[in-house]
């Protein structure tokens, strides 16, 4: 099921149709959606009835458990709508700049000649741009330093086979056992410890100066509920977790993958050095179509069975949307392995519940005009001052790694000649 290619599931859909329930060693049962009309049904269903946080509960060790991703019903909603203001419109307009500015960094750190992988270098970038705008941060030596602590937390649930550790953590965490739990707990407090410093450095400016600032760090320390009630320091924590390890990862995966797709594709590639807005969107949202990031999001049935269509499924299941496979079905996406940017630019673009690269509902990323703008403006950036082509003749395989589906090889690059500078000379090779 987690292979490099889908054809499992893929044949499991072609023999029992669009709603197949299966059972693994992590689940004891859930279902699998294949169909754009159920799977708008379940986006749209009540999120008391339809637990994203109890599906996600795998991540607590990592995000804590007040984080927005681990919460459901009322108090969900409550944590998404202290979140949500400067992911939207005009507030993201701020974060442009830091989106270049982190983009060049990264590009005038790149070798010419010699072959590299584009994911470490992404990975840095988009820890650097979250950040920046979510945190407030400049770079500098305490930027580094977080940024340090966030990978060394990461790295080990960022392997293949890591969905077992991740599935262990929380019968590990609290019994003092093997090494590995030990490393675990060891890098996620020296992150703590830093993000501890900072809310408490941050609380003693008081309120007013808080108030000027406009990261969501400090919308979060301001943030009052119905009684009148801060988030705790444990709650502010958790969401900045929260953001920093959903907000990096994902994003960095999938504009990797976009630039493996990009130097694979010379016809798309020629177009898009014109760097037009429109058609890099669109390359964008091809890649995380043909390539996701995640591959499924689940909702467990709670309180009383969910109609499905024509299915009655009882309370306890998870139902899982394949994102994997709806990206690929022929009757949506005609000769759906060609990675056609153009699917996105006509007058019927694909429906919204029939591309969900950032699932939905009441529980669609908060993140997704965030990261479709970051993408389209590094990819604009490489484009305009680094001429690179893939250093391999073949796509990148696919590999699952616990939740993010990522290229094997970090999608290997070189640089031809000498990049050209942030200011627009050409610095030679
Ligand atoms: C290409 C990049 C990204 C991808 C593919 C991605 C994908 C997803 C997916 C599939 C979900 C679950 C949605 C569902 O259950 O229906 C999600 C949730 C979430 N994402 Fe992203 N994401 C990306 C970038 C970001 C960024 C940049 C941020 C923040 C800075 C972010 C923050 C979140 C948060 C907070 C949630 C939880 C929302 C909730 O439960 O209400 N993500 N993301």
């Amino acid at each position: 099921m987690l292979g490099s290619s889908p054809w499992f599931i893929d044949a499991c859909r072609r023999r029992f149709g669009d709603v197949v329930t299966f059972r693994t060693l992590f689940d004891d049962r859930f279902v699998m959606v294949f169909d754009p009309a159920l799977v708008k049904e379940l986006f749209q269903g009540p999120g008391e009835q339809l637990r994203a946080g109890e599906a996600n509960a795998m991540l607590g060790p990592v995000v804590g458990q007040r984080s927005v991703l681990l919460l459901d019903g009322s108090e969900h909603l409550r944590h998404r709508r202290l979140l949500l203001p400067p992911f939207h419109g005009a507030r993201m307009q701020a974060f442009v700049e830091a989106m270049r500015r982190s983009a060049d960094l990264e590009i005038d750190s790149w070798p010419v000649g010699e072959p590299f992988s584009l994911l470490p270098s992404m990975q840095s970038l988009t820890l650097r741009v979250i950040m920046q705008a979510v945190f407030g941060y400049e770079p500098g030596p305490a930027e580094e330093d977080l940024r340090r602590r966030v990978r060394a937390m990461v790295e080990p649930l960022a392997r293949p086979r890591s969905l077992a550790l991740l599935a262990a953590l929380p019968m590990l965490i609290g019994r003092g056992e093997p090494a590995l739990n030990d490393r675990f707990a060891s890098a996620r407090r020296a992150v703590d410890e830093v993000l501890f410093a900072e809310i408490a450095r941050r609380r003693s400016l008081g309120d007013e100066a808080l108030s000027e600032r406009d990261d969501v760090f400090s919308a979060l320390l301001l943030a009052r509920d119905d009684d009148g009630e801060r988030l705790s320091d444990q709650e502010v924590r958790d969401e900045l977790m929260t953001l920093l390890l959903a907000g990096h990862e994902t994003t960095a995966t999938g504009l990797a993958w976009c630039f493996d797709l990009v130097l694979h594709s010379p016809a798309v590639h020629s177009r898009a050095l014109r760097r037009e807005d429109a058609y890099l969107d669109a390359v964008v949202k091809e890649a995380l179509r043909i390539r996701p990031v995640i591959p499924a999001v689940g909702r467990v049935v709670r309180e009383r069975p969910f109609r499905l269509g024509e299915y009655v499924i009882p309370p306890g299941i998870e139902i899982n949307p394949s994102i994997r496979l709806m990206h690929r079905r022929e009757d949506v996406y005609p000769d759906a392995g060609a990675f056609r940017p153009e699917r996105f630019l006509g007058e019927d673009p694909p429906d919204t519940y029939a591309w969900i690269p950032f699932g939905g509902g009441l529980r669609r990323c908060l993140g997704a005009s965030f990261a479709l703008m970051e993408m389209r403006i590094v990819l604009a950036r490489v484009l305009e001052r680094a001429a690179l082509r893939a250093a391999h003749p073949e796509l990148a395989k696919v590999q699952f790694r616990a939740i993010t589906l990522a290229p094997r090889d970090g999608v290997v690059v070189v640089q031809d000649r000498g990049f050209v500078s942030s200011s627009g000379e050409d610095v030679g090779s």
